[in-house]
């Protein structure tokens, strides 16, 4: 068996990690030496204090107690990370007991509605997954940066390529997605690198999703130990990659890649003419992953006959 992956003397801060996936991440991360800030505000699953009716509380202190027990060192944090002033706290919390900040797993997270008639949900959602991981990195990065040194680990969701009913959601998750590689696109000549998951597990979050068969599913295949069993790798000082972003949970993971075709190029465009070639514009022959909008760009330099900069 190779070397263990250890966090002896790193400080680790995860967000919403009173249950769920976030949990399952500050455990891992404190049984391989981490010192934890566990945040989570406590409340229920859509974001209201109290949560529906049969959900399981969240709970801060309840994860540092377990984790202390296991012998690791922990502290509750019960900040809202969609409140800016809040999210600071978390990394001041960090800094005031423990003098550093290495590891921040963004991913605290309420499920969507995707309404548009109902704009204070939807804005909550946002705020939630979108605000609450600028936040905390906001806060987090100019000490990640001075000390050239910082794991980070955001929480994006495969629903950004579809999900029923939740436009909030998964815009949110979106939005994520292209903040973590931008991010880390910013800051790739540094030692702080930065990635994102897409998790499957089973937590309260998806115990509501309203088909019993996907439910249990999930329950037998999908515990969030295995997500964070992943997300611990990008967390730790050898992480393999920056800016990149993959599907974990159920014990795989897996690389998530966006394409873009060959396309159809005309000098003097018309919608008739997009029209007659809508074939070549879909076609997956040649297609390949873009690292930016412009060196996709550069990649079809061939068909474009204005090189521009490349
Ligand atoms: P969960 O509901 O068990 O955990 C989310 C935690 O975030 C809760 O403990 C909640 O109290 C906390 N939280 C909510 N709003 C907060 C706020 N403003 N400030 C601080 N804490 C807050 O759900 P789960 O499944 O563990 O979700 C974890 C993350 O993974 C979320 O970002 C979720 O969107 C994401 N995700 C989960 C998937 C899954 O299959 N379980 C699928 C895709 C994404």
């Amino acid at each position: 068996m190779s070397e263990e992956l250890r966090f002896d003397g790193r400080v680790a801060i995860v967000t919403g990690a009173g249950g769920g996936v976030g949990r399952a991440h500050a455990e891992l991360l404190a049984a391989r030496g981490a010192r934890v800030v566990v945040n989570d505000l406590g409340g229920g699953r859509d974001g209201t204090a109290a949560g529906p009716p049969g959900d399981r509380p969240a709970s801060a202190s309840t994860v540092t107690a377990a984790i202390t027990a296991a012998g690791g060192e922990a502290i509750a944090n019960t900040a809202d990370v969609a409140d800016r002033v809040g999210a600071a706290t978390i990394v001041e919390q960090a800094l005031d007991t423990w003098g550093r900040v290495d590891v921040i797993v963004n991913n605290a997270g309420i499920t969507g509605k995707g309404a548009l008639d109902d704009p204070d949900t939807f804005e909550r959602v946002i705020a939630t997954h979108l605000y609450g991981t600028v936040n905390v990195l906001r806060a987090a990065m100019p000490h990640l940066l001075a000390q050239d040194y910082g794991r980070v680990v955001n929480t994006s969701s495969s629903s950004m390529w579809g999900a029923d009913g939740a436009t909030d959601y998964a815009s949110a998750k979106g939005a994520i997605f292209a903040f973590t590689r931008v991010l880390a696109m910013q800051h790739r000549a540094t030692n702080v690198k930065l990635n994102a998951i897409m998790p499957v597990a089973h937590t309260r979050m998806t115990a509501a999703i309203p088909v019993p068969a996907i439910v249990d599913w999930l329950e037998t295949w999908f515990p969030p130990e295995k997500v964070a069993a992943f997300a611990v790798l990008l967390c730790h000082e050898g992480a393999p990659c920056t800016g990149e972003t993959f599907v974990a949970g159920g014990g795989r993971a897996a690389h998530v890649v966006f394409e873009t075709t060959r396309g159809h190029f005309d000098s003097e465009p018309t919608p008739e003419a997009f029209r007659d070639h809508f074939g070549e514009v879909m076609a997956h022959r040649d297609a390949g992953a873009p690292a930016d909008g412009f060196l996709d760009l550069a990649r079809w330099a061939d068909v474009l006959p204005e090189r521009g900069p490349f």
